[in-house]
């Protein structure tokens, strides 16, 4: 699974960090960081599927 990021999209809402905190990190403007390059871990598909099903600016994308 891939998972994608639009940081131009990203609006700090931070659902993100707090459903996946594997996968998601906060700068100091409150955006969203990718801790994954790209290639999401087996065991944290689901995370990743949360992540991207409730950020409410559909920054985040995940590929199957
Ligand atoms: Fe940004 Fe969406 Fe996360 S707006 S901080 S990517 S929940």
């Amino acid at each position: 699974m891939q998972i994608h990021l639009d940081s131009d999209k990203c609006q700090g809402h931070n659902r993100c960090y707090a459903l996946a905190p594997e996968l998601f990190d906060v700068d100091d403007y409150g955006q969203a960081v990718l801790l994954v390059d790209g290639d999401v871990p087996a065991d944290l598909h689901d995370k990743a599927r949360l992540a991207a099903a409730n950020c409410p600016e559909y920054a985040i994308s995940v590929a199957e």
